[in-house]
Protein backbone atom coordinates (compact mmCIF):
# COMPACT_ATOMS: atom_id res chain seq x y z
CA UNK A 1 0.00 0.00 0.00
CA UNK A 2 1.41 2.98 -1.26
CA UNK A 3 0.58 6.56 0.72
CA UNK A 4 1.15 9.78 -1.28
CA UNK A 5 1.90 12.64 1.47
CA UNK A 6 1.27 16.07 0.46
CA UNK A 7 1.83 18.75 3.50
CA UNK A 8 1.29 21.52 1.87
CA UNK A 9 1.53 25.09 2.80
CA UNK A 10 0.87 26.91 6.80
CA UNK A 11 -0.07 24.74 9.66
CA UNK A 12 0.44 21.76 7.15
CA UNK A 13 3.90 20.42 7.27
CA UNK A 14 2.95 20.58 11.25
CA UNK A 15 -0.15 18.98 11.39
CA UNK A 16 1.12 16.11 8.71
CA UNK A 17 4.33 15.44 10.90
CA UNK A 18 2.14 14.41 14.01
CA UNK A 19 0.21 12.12 11.54
CA UNK A 20 3.58 10.41 9.97
CA UNK A 21 4.69 9.80 13.05
CA UNK A 22 1.11 7.78 14.25
CA UNK A 23 1.69 5.97 10.87
CA UNK A 24 5.26 5.47 11.66
CA UNK A 25 4.49 3.62 14.97
CA UNK A 26 1.22 1.10 12.95
CA UNK A 27 4.33 0.41 10.68
CA UNK A 28 6.53 -0.84 13.47
CA UNK A 29 3.62 -2.86 14.70
CA UNK A 30 3.07 -4.60 11.10
CA UNK A 31 1.42 -2.49 9.09
CA UNK A 32 2.66 -2.56 5.41
CA UNK A 33 2.88 1.07 3.93
CA UNK A 34 4.94 3.36 2.19
CA UNK A 35 5.17 6.87 2.40
CA UNK A 36 6.24 9.35 -0.45
CA UNK A 37 6.03 12.79 0.08
CA UNK A 38 5.38 15.47 -2.72
CA UNK A 39 4.73 19.11 -3.40
CA UNK A 40 1.33 20.81 -3.80
CA UNK A 41 -0.90 23.80 -3.20
CA UNK A 42 2.13 27.05 -2.38
CA UNK A 43 4.62 25.09 -1.56
CA UNK A 44 4.79 23.74 -5.01
CA UNK A 45 4.48 27.20 -6.64
CA UNK A 46 7.17 27.95 -5.07
CA UNK A 47 9.41 25.38 -6.19
CA UNK A 48 8.52 24.07 -9.25
CA UNK A 49 6.01 26.94 -10.33
CA UNK A 50 2.76 25.52 -10.16
CA UNK A 51 0.73 24.37 -7.67
CA UNK A 52 -0.04 20.68 -9.06
CA UNK A 53 3.19 19.58 -10.31
CA UNK A 54 3.55 16.81 -13.15
CA UNK A 55 6.00 14.79 -10.26
CA UNK A 56 3.26 15.41 -8.04
CA UNK A 57 0.22 14.10 -10.82
CA UNK A 58 2.47 10.61 -11.13
CA UNK A 59 2.79 10.31 -7.35
CA UNK A 60 -1.40 10.56 -6.38
CA UNK A 61 -2.27 8.86 -9.53
CA UNK A 62 -0.13 5.65 -8.42
CA UNK A 63 -0.23 5.89 -4.77
CA UNK A 64 -3.51 3.97 -3.03
CA UNK A 65 -4.40 6.61 -1.75
CA UNK A 66 -2.96 10.41 -0.43
CA UNK A 67 -2.86 12.33 2.48
CA UNK A 68 -3.10 16.14 2.58
CA UNK A 69 -2.22 18.89 5.04
CA UNK A 70 -3.43 21.97 3.70
CA UNK A 71 -3.15 24.31 0.95
CA UNK A 72 -2.98 28.06 0.51
CA UNK A 73 -1.63 31.20 1.98
CA UNK A 74 -2.19 35.20 1.33
CA UNK A 75 0.92 35.28 -0.82
CA UNK A 76 -0.73 33.38 -2.90
CA UNK A 77 -4.07 35.20 -3.50
CA UNK A 78 -2.73 37.76 -5.93
CA UNK A 79 -0.95 34.79 -8.37
CA UNK A 80 -3.44 34.18 -11.57
CA UNK A 81 -6.10 31.89 -10.64
CA UNK A 82 -4.79 28.71 -12.33
CA UNK A 83 -1.71 28.95 -10.04
CA UNK A 84 -3.30 29.41 -6.91
CA UNK A 85 -2.69 26.93 -4.57
CA UNK A 86 -6.56 25.95 -4.63
CA UNK A 87 -6.26 24.95 -8.27
CA UNK A 88 -4.00 22.13 -6.94
CA UNK A 89 -6.67 20.31 -4.86
CA UNK A 90 -9.43 21.00 -7.00
CA UNK A 91 -7.05 19.05 -9.54
CA UNK A 92 -6.27 16.31 -7.76
CA UNK A 93 -9.76 15.98 -7.07
CA UNK A 94 -10.96 15.83 -10.61
CA UNK A 95 -7.88 14.44 -12.04
CA UNK A 96 -8.62 11.11 -9.11
CA UNK A 97 -12.29 11.54 -9.65
CA UNK A 98 -12.83 11.80 -5.81
CA UNK A 99 -16.23 12.60 -5.93
CA UNK A 100 -17.34 11.54 -2.25
CA UNK A 101 -16.37 14.00 0.11
CA UNK A 102 -17.54 12.55 3.64
CA UNK A 103 -17.16 15.05 6.72
CA UNK A 104 -18.42 13.12 9.74
CA UNK A 105 -19.22 16.17 12.69
CA UNK A 106 -18.58 13.91 15.72
CA UNK A 107 -18.98 16.15 18.87
CA UNK A 108 -16.35 14.32 21.75
CA UNK A 109 -18.56 14.41 25.18
CA UNK A 110 -15.39 16.04 26.79
CA UNK A 111 -15.49 19.14 24.05
CA UNK A 112 -19.38 19.80 24.70
CA UNK A 113 -17.91 23.19 26.13
CA UNK A 114 -15.88 24.23 23.47
CA UNK A 115 -18.39 24.36 21.52
CA UNK A 116 -20.33 28.00 20.92
CA UNK A 117 -23.78 26.08 21.22
CA UNK A 118 -25.25 25.24 24.25
CA UNK A 119 -24.00 21.79 25.59
CA UNK A 120 -27.29 20.17 25.44
CA UNK A 121 -27.92 21.54 21.73
CA UNK A 122 -25.16 19.32 20.55
CA UNK A 123 -24.38 16.61 23.18
CA UNK A 124 -24.03 13.39 21.17
CA UNK A 125 -23.98 15.11 17.91
CA UNK A 126 -23.12 12.32 14.88
CA UNK A 127 -23.45 13.79 12.06
CA UNK A 128 -22.36 12.51 8.32
CA UNK A 129 -22.02 15.46 5.60
CA UNK A 130 -21.65 13.39 2.55
CA UNK A 131 -20.61 16.00 -0.16
CA UNK A 132 -20.35 15.70 -3.85
CA UNK A 133 -16.65 17.05 -4.83
CA UNK A 134 -16.28 17.11 -8.67
CA UNK A 135 -19.54 18.71 -9.95
CA UNK A 136 -21.65 21.80 -9.44
CA UNK A 137 -20.59 25.67 -9.75
CA UNK A 138 -17.11 25.07 -8.46
CA UNK A 139 -16.11 22.93 -12.23
CA UNK A 140 -19.21 24.45 -14.52
CA UNK A 141 -18.19 26.23 -18.06
CA UNK A 142 -18.80 28.84 -18.67
CA UNK A 143 -17.06 31.08 -16.03
CA UNK A 144 -15.24 33.87 -16.05
CA UNK A 145 -14.80 37.92 -15.61
CA UNK A 146 -15.83 39.69 -18.51
CA UNK A 147 -16.38 43.01 -19.76
CA UNK A 148 -19.99 43.65 -21.19
CA UNK A 149 -22.10 46.87 -21.90
CA UNK A 150 -18.56 48.65 -20.42
CA UNK A 151 -19.15 46.83 -16.74
CA UNK A 152 -17.34 44.05 -15.77
CA UNK A 153 -19.54 40.84 -15.35
CA UNK A 154 -18.41 37.72 -13.40
CA UNK A 155 -20.43 34.70 -13.85
CA UNK A 156 -19.95 30.69 -13.06
CA UNK A 157 -22.73 27.78 -13.78
CA UNK A 158 -24.03 25.57 -11.61
CA UNK A 159 -24.70 21.93 -13.74
CA UNK A 160 -25.04 18.53 -12.40
CA UNK A 161 -25.72 15.76 -14.69
CA UNK A 162 -28.15 12.65 -13.69
CA UNK A 163 -25.23 10.78 -13.20
CA UNK A 164 -23.02 12.91 -11.16
CA UNK A 165 -26.41 13.00 -8.90
CA UNK A 166 -27.12 9.55 -8.94
CA UNK A 167 -23.34 8.17 -8.03
CA UNK A 168 -23.56 10.32 -4.78
CA UNK A 169 -27.14 9.44 -3.53
CA UNK A 170 -26.20 5.90 -3.81
CA UNK A 171 -22.66 6.67 -1.71
CA UNK A 172 -25.09 8.51 0.86
CA UNK A 173 -27.56 5.96 0.70
CA UNK A 174 -25.15 3.37 1.56
CA UNK A 175 -23.44 5.65 4.05
CA UNK A 176 -27.27 5.98 5.67
CA UNK A 177 -27.70 1.96 5.72
CA UNK A 178 -24.72 1.76 7.72
CA UNK A 179 -25.58 4.29 10.40
CA UNK A 180 -29.13 5.52 11.72
CA UNK A 181 -30.87 5.68 8.00
CA UNK A 182 -32.09 9.01 8.05
CA UNK A 183 -30.90 10.59 4.92
CA UNK A 184 -31.40 13.93 4.30
CA UNK A 185 -30.88 15.80 0.72
CA UNK A 186 -29.99 19.26 0.73
CA UNK A 187 -30.70 21.52 -2.27
CA UNK A 188 -32.42 24.90 -3.16
CA UNK A 189 -35.12 23.92 -5.62
CA UNK A 190 -37.43 26.44 -5.15
CA UNK A 191 -35.05 28.38 -7.17
CA UNK A 192 -32.40 26.86 -9.04
CA UNK A 193 -33.03 23.76 -11.91
CA UNK A 194 -29.87 22.45 -11.51
CA UNK A 195 -30.98 21.32 -7.78
CA UNK A 196 -34.55 20.63 -8.62
CA UNK A 197 -32.91 17.80 -10.59
CA UNK A 198 -30.79 16.99 -8.03
CA UNK A 199 -33.92 16.17 -5.95
CA UNK A 200 -36.08 14.89 -8.77
CA UNK A 201 -32.90 12.10 -9.09
CA UNK A 202 -31.97 11.05 -5.43
CA UNK A 203 -36.16 10.71 -4.80
CA UNK A 204 -35.58 8.11 -7.84
CA UNK A 205 -32.52 6.44 -6.24
CA UNK A 206 -34.46 6.42 -3.22
CA UNK A 207 -35.82 3.34 -4.55
CA UNK A 208 -33.06 0.98 -4.25
CA UNK A 209 -33.43 1.82 -0.83
CA UNK A 210 -36.34 1.71 0.86
CA UNK A 211 -35.10 0.63 4.76
CA UNK A 212 -33.36 4.28 4.69
CA UNK A 213 -36.10 7.46 5.23
CA UNK A 214 -35.23 9.72 2.78
CA UNK A 215 -35.93 13.86 3.84
CA UNK A 216 -35.28 16.59 1.67
CA UNK A 217 -34.54 20.98 2.88
CA UNK A 218 -33.67 23.48 0.97
CA UNK A 219 -30.18 24.89 1.79
CA UNK A 220 -31.16 28.15 3.53
CA UNK A 221 -33.16 26.02 6.33
CA UNK A 222 -30.74 23.54 6.38
CA UNK A 223 -28.23 26.00 7.50
CA UNK A 224 -30.57 27.25 10.52
CA UNK A 225 -31.57 23.74 11.49
CA UNK A 226 -27.89 22.96 11.89
CA UNK A 227 -27.52 25.29 14.60
CA UNK A 228 -31.28 25.45 16.04
CA UNK A 229 -31.16 21.43 16.64
CA UNK A 230 -28.63 19.83 14.77
CA UNK A 231 -29.21 16.43 16.29
CA UNK A 232 -32.40 16.24 14.05
CA UNK A 233 -29.72 15.10 11.56
CA UNK A 234 -28.02 11.58 10.47
CA UNK A 235 -26.84 11.73 7.11
CA UNK A 236 -26.90 14.93 4.91
CA UNK A 237 -26.12 14.55 1.40
CA UNK A 238 -25.60 17.58 -0.93
CA UNK A 239 -24.20 19.34 -3.70
CA UNK A 240 -20.32 20.88 -4.08
CA UNK A 241 -20.69 24.34 -3.23
CA UNK A 242 -23.60 23.63 -0.44
CA UNK A 243 -21.45 20.67 1.12
CA UNK A 244 -18.63 23.53 1.15
CA UNK A 245 -20.52 25.45 2.97
CA UNK A 246 -22.78 23.06 5.45
CA UNK A 247 -19.35 21.22 6.04
CA UNK A 248 -17.77 24.28 7.82
CA UNK A 249 -20.62 25.38 9.68
CA UNK A 250 -21.21 21.99 11.12
CA UNK A 251 -17.22 21.73 12.25
CA UNK A 252 -18.36 24.22 14.85
CA UNK A 253 -21.20 22.55 16.51
CA UNK A 254 -18.07 20.10 17.23
CA UNK A 255 -16.40 22.48 19.24
CA UNK A 256 -13.48 23.58 16.50
CA UNK A 257 -12.93 22.72 13.04
CA UNK A 258 -9.54 21.55 14.30
CA UNK A 259 -11.22 18.35 15.03
CA UNK A 260 -12.88 17.24 11.68
CA UNK A 261 -11.40 14.86 9.59
CA UNK A 262 -12.54 14.15 6.06
CA UNK A 263 -12.11 11.23 3.18
CA UNK A 264 -12.89 12.26 -0.35
CA UNK A 265 -13.14 8.89 -2.54
CA UNK A 266 -13.58 7.77 -6.41
CA UNK A 267 -15.78 4.45 -7.08
CA UNK A 268 -12.85 2.50 -6.08
CA UNK A 269 -12.40 3.81 -2.58
CA UNK A 270 -9.10 5.50 -3.28
CA UNK A 271 -9.22 8.44 -1.71
CA UNK A 272 -7.42 11.19 -0.40
CA UNK A 273 -7.93 12.13 3.44
CA UNK A 274 -7.93 15.79 5.03
CA UNK A 275 -8.47 18.14 7.52
CA UNK A 276 -11.13 20.22 7.02
CA UNK A 277 -9.97 23.06 7.89
CA UNK A 278 -7.55 25.30 5.98
CA UNK A 279 -3.76 25.96 6.15
CA UNK A 280 -3.96 28.52 8.84
CA UNK A 281 -1.36 31.10 8.10
CA UNK A 282 -1.41 33.03 11.15
CA UNK A 283 -0.50 30.58 13.26
CA UNK A 284 1.61 28.46 10.78
CA UNK A 285 5.17 27.75 12.29
CA UNK A 286 3.75 28.35 15.85
CA UNK A 287 3.24 25.01 17.07
CA UNK A 288 -0.26 25.53 17.99
CA UNK A 289 -1.72 24.46 15.41
CA UNK A 290 -4.76 21.15 16.54
CA UNK A 291 -3.29 17.53 14.84
CA UNK A 292 -6.04 15.61 15.77
CA UNK A 293 -7.98 16.16 12.51
CA UNK A 294 -5.12 15.24 10.55
CA UNK A 295 -4.48 12.02 12.71
CA UNK A 296 -8.14 11.43 12.25
CA UNK A 297 -7.74 11.86 8.87
CA UNK A 298 -5.45 8.68 8.61
CA UNK A 299 -7.97 7.36 10.53
CA UNK A 300 -10.51 7.33 8.13
CA UNK A 301 -7.96 6.26 5.35
CA UNK A 302 -7.48 2.91 7.01
CA UNK A 303 -11.25 2.07 7.26
CA UNK A 304 -11.67 3.24 3.71
CA UNK A 305 -9.41 2.52 1.94
CA UNK A 306 -7.32 -0.14 3.11
CA UNK A 307 -10.17 -1.88 5.02
CA UNK A 308 -8.19 -2.15 8.21
CA UNK A 309 -10.79 -1.33 11.04
CA UNK A 310 -8.67 -2.27 14.20
CA UNK A 311 -5.54 0.30 13.62
CA UNK A 312 -8.40 3.03 12.53
CA UNK A 313 -10.37 2.59 15.82
CA UNK A 314 -6.59 1.96 17.53
CA UNK A 315 -5.82 5.68 16.32
CA UNK A 316 -9.54 6.98 17.06
CA UNK A 317 -9.49 5.36 20.14
CA UNK A 318 -5.88 7.53 21.53
CA UNK A 319 -6.99 10.68 19.92
CA UNK A 320 -10.28 10.20 22.47
CA UNK A 321 -8.05 9.04 25.55
CA UNK A 322 -6.01 12.21 25.16
CA UNK A 323 -9.40 14.33 25.62
CA UNK A 324 -10.30 12.52 28.32
CA UNK A 325 -6.46 13.32 29.37
CA UNK A 326 -7.42 16.94 29.48
CA UNK A 327 -4.88 17.71 26.58
CA UNK A 328 -5.89 20.91 24.38
CA UNK A 329 -4.63 22.74 22.18
CA UNK A 330 -5.34 26.22 21.86
CA UNK A 331 -8.25 25.50 19.54
CA UNK A 332 -10.13 23.68 22.50
CA UNK A 333 -8.48 25.13 25.13
CA UNK A 334 -10.77 25.74 28.12
CA UNK A 335 -9.35 26.94 31.60
CA UNK A 336 -8.32 24.01 34.02
CA UNK A 337 -7.37 21.84 31.19
CA UNK A 338 -3.87 20.88 29.99
CA UNK A 339 -2.78 23.41 26.97
CA UNK A 340 -0.59 21.94 25.07
CA UNK A 341 1.48 22.58 21.10
CA UNK A 342 0.97 20.67 18.55
CA UNK A 343 3.72 18.34 18.98
CA UNK A 344 3.02 17.72 22.86
CA UNK A 345 -0.52 16.65 21.19
CA UNK A 346 1.09 14.42 18.56
CA UNK A 347 3.22 12.71 21.75
CA UNK A 348 -0.38 12.89 23.64
CA UNK A 349 -1.38 10.37 20.54
CA UNK A 350 1.57 8.24 20.38
CA UNK A 351 1.47 7.52 23.89
CA UNK A 352 -2.07 6.63 23.84
CA UNK A 353 -1.67 4.77 20.96
C1 LIG B 1 -12.71 22.64 1.35
C2 LIG B 1 -12.01 23.92 1.00
C3 LIG B 1 -11.79 23.94 -0.51
C4 LIG B 1 -13.14 23.89 -1.18
C5 LIG B 1 -10.96 25.13 -1.02
C6 LIG B 1 -9.64 25.25 -0.31
C7 LIG B 1 -10.77 25.08 -2.50
O1 LIG B 1 -12.74 25.01 1.45
O2 LIG B 1 -12.14 21.55 1.11
O3 LIG B 1 -13.81 22.71 1.91
O4 LIG B 1 -13.77 24.93 -1.36
O5 LIG B 1 -13.59 22.79 -1.51
MG1 LIG C 1 -14.44 24.52 2.63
Amino acid sequence: MKIAVLAGDGIGPEIIAQAVRVLTELQRDGLKVELESGLLGGCAVDKAGVPFPQETQKLVTEADAILLGAVGGPQYDTLPRTQRPEQGLLRIRKLLNLFANLRPAILYPELANASTLKPEVVAGLNIMIVRELTGDIYFGEPRGIEQRNNQRVGFNTMIYSESEIRRIAHVAFQTAQKRNRQLCSVDKMNVLECTQLWRDVVTETAQDYPDVTLSHMLVDNAAMQLVRDPKQFDVVVTGNIFGDILSDEASMLTGSIGMLPSASLDENNKGMYEPIHGSAPDIAGKNMANPLATILSLAMMLRYTFNQEVPAQRIENAVKKVLIQDYRTADIYESGMRQVGTVEMGDAVLKNL
